[in-house]
């Protein structure tokens, strides 16, 4: 929590407080008097933060709700200023390995997908209610998987005959359309891309992002891990946005818009896990980790 954390007394918020490891680090680094705040949108992952964190030293409030909707979260705290703002992207372990929320295709489980099991989508109305040209686009888009066409294709088929209601028939219908050598990495690339859409995941990110900065003090660092380059892509690209300020385009000879810089990057490049984090933990992989500080 190196990068995080610049005040011991201050203000932190971790918008992805999943099973509280994160936050705990963060804890550890602060000092009785600060204050926390977790945020999950999954309700199984509030209530083990609040059991894992109940004896933590400093004020600390676990809340169930979106990050993109951090304005809302704030006003009902009663914040309007925070020194650190920590997300640590996409699905915990917690929920991949629960067969039942469906995230996993190496367990048989409804597709379901939804992180707040209150969500109003589920990835199995997508399956069997999106047309297959919506699912070739989506599968490009959000998993950039090669063989998008004969995957969106291979479910169009099977769903003629019977609805796709599990994770294992899904898995069923796109074996045999799918690369056998990369079969696993392809599988993931789909299972990724329908969570992306059920959690309008990347919609959320663009959203927190200039929220999270907003509520910043100055001095205050923001800190993102992603796990897939769509993610990352959109922080890097926010940070080097935020870092530039001014928005004229290139052929203006002085500044017109007046938008100052207001982040200065502490990551030049994203920083990857260590040898000994994957080792403790393989899903640390492909962790890519940026942050920057609010200047003004
Ligand atoms: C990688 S896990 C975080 C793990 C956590 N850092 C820990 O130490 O246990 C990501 C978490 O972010 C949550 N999440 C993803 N998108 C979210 C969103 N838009 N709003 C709130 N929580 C979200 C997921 O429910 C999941 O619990």
């Amino acid at each position: 929590m190196r990068q995080l954390v610049t005040r011991r007394d201050g203000v932190y918020l971790d918008l992805t407080c999943g099973g509280g490891g994160h936050l705990k680090q963060i804890s550890e680094a602060l000092s009785a008097g600060a204050v926390l705040v977790g945020v999950d949108r999954d309700p199984d992952a509030v209530a083990a933060t609040r059991e894992y964190l109940k004896s933590v030293p400093q004020t600390l409030t676990v809340v169930q709700d979106n990050f993109g909707r951090l304005d809302e979260v704030m006003e009902t705290l009663g914040l309007n200023r925070v020194d650190g703002v920590f997300l640590d992207l996409g699905i915990s372990s917690f929920q991949i390995d629960t067969a039942a929320r469906g995230f996993s295709f190496m367990q048989d489980g409804p597709l379901d997908m939804r992180m707040d099991k209150s969500g109003p989508l589920m990835a199995e109305q997508v399956i069997n209610e999106y047309p297959v040209e919506e699912l070739v686009s989506l599968f490009r888009k959000y998993g950039e998987e090669k063989r998008s066409y004969q995957a969106a294709r291979a479910i169009g088929r099977a769903r003629e005959e019977s609805r796709i209601e599990t994770t294992g028939q899904l898995r069923q219908t796109l074996e045999p359309v799918l690369s056998p050598r990369n079969l696993n990495a392809s599988l993931a690339r789909i299972f990724q891309a329908l969570r992306i859409v059920v959690n309008a995941e990347l919609q959320q990110l663009e959203e927190v992002l200039p929220k999270a900065v907003d509520y910043l003090e100055v001095g205050g660092h923001l800190v993102v891990i992603s796990y897939h380059s769509l993610e990352d892509r959109i922080v890097k690209h926010f940070i080097a946005d935020r870092v530039k300020g001014c928005i004229c385009p290139p052929e203006f000879p002085v500044c017109v818009c007046g938008i100052k810089p207001s982040l200065k990057a502490l990551t030049r490049h994203p920083v990857k896990p260590s040898e000994e984090e994957i080792m403790s933990n393989s899903r640390a992989k492909s962790a890519r980790l940026r942050a920057a500080e609010k200047i003004a």
